[in-house]
């Protein structure tokens, strides 16, 4: 049987993640200018900034596969009731991609920053399009929930059903 709601669990790890992956879209110019500097001989540097990059993004893989192990021990609710068999699709195949993203995009920067594997970088260069794309799809199908249908989807990621 699939639970009624989200966890409080999975709804603070919901809300922290987005916070951190807004962080690294946010904080990563001096990261990139280091690796390009790396690239071209220079020694490894360190900053504040460049700490808040490698550390946060570490600490989202960590966080999402927390939420990965709670998906699949507690369940989550079903979609809900009036959405189309496309939409459950839709709003199904946005979730599993977003967590696929959000496990490489921590593994190709370590790979990256930890063990030089230079094609580990330009992966993860690019597959910070398909994850912000899949975030605004993602932002825009809750609104459109929200505010088009009014069924309070968004109120699923806030008041727990523990
Ligand atoms: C979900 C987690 C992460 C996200 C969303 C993310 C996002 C980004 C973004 C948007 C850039 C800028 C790319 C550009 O336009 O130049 C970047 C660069 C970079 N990040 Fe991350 N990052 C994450 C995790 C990590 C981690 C854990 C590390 C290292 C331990 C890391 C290392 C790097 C490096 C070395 C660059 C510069 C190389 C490049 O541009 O590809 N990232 N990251
Ligand atoms: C970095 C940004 C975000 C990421 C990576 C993200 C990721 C996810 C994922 C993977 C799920 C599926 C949870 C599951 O069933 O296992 C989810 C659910 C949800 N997210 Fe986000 N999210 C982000 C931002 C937002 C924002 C800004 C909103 C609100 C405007 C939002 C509203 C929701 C809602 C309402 C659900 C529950 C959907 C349902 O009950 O079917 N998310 N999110």
């Amino acid at each position: 049987m699939k639970p009624a709601g989200y966890s409080r669990t999975q709804i603070v790890l919901h809300w922290i993640v987005f916070v951190l992956v807004v962080q690294q879209y946010v904080f990563n110019d001096y990261i990139a200018e280091a690796w390009a500097e790396i690239t071209e001989g220079a020694e490894m540097q360190f900053s504040p900034v460049i700490a808040a990059h490698v550390f946060g993004g570490i600490l989202i893989g960590l966080l999402v596969i927390w939420r990965l192990l709670l998906r699949a021990r507690r369940g989550v609710p079903a979609s809900p009731e009036g959405d189309s068999p496309a939409q459950r699709a839709i709003a199904h195949g946005t979730h599993h991609t977003l967590y696929l993203l959000l496990i490489l995009m921590p593994v190709s920067g370590v790979a990256a920053w930890f063990m030089g594997i230079e094609p580990a970088a330009t992966v993860h260069f690019y597959l910070k399009l398909p994850l912000l794309a899949l975030v605004l799809l993602h932002v825009i199908g809750a609104l459109y929930h929200q505010y088009a249908l009014k069924d309070d989807l968004i109120g699923r990621m806030k008041t727990p059903r523990d």
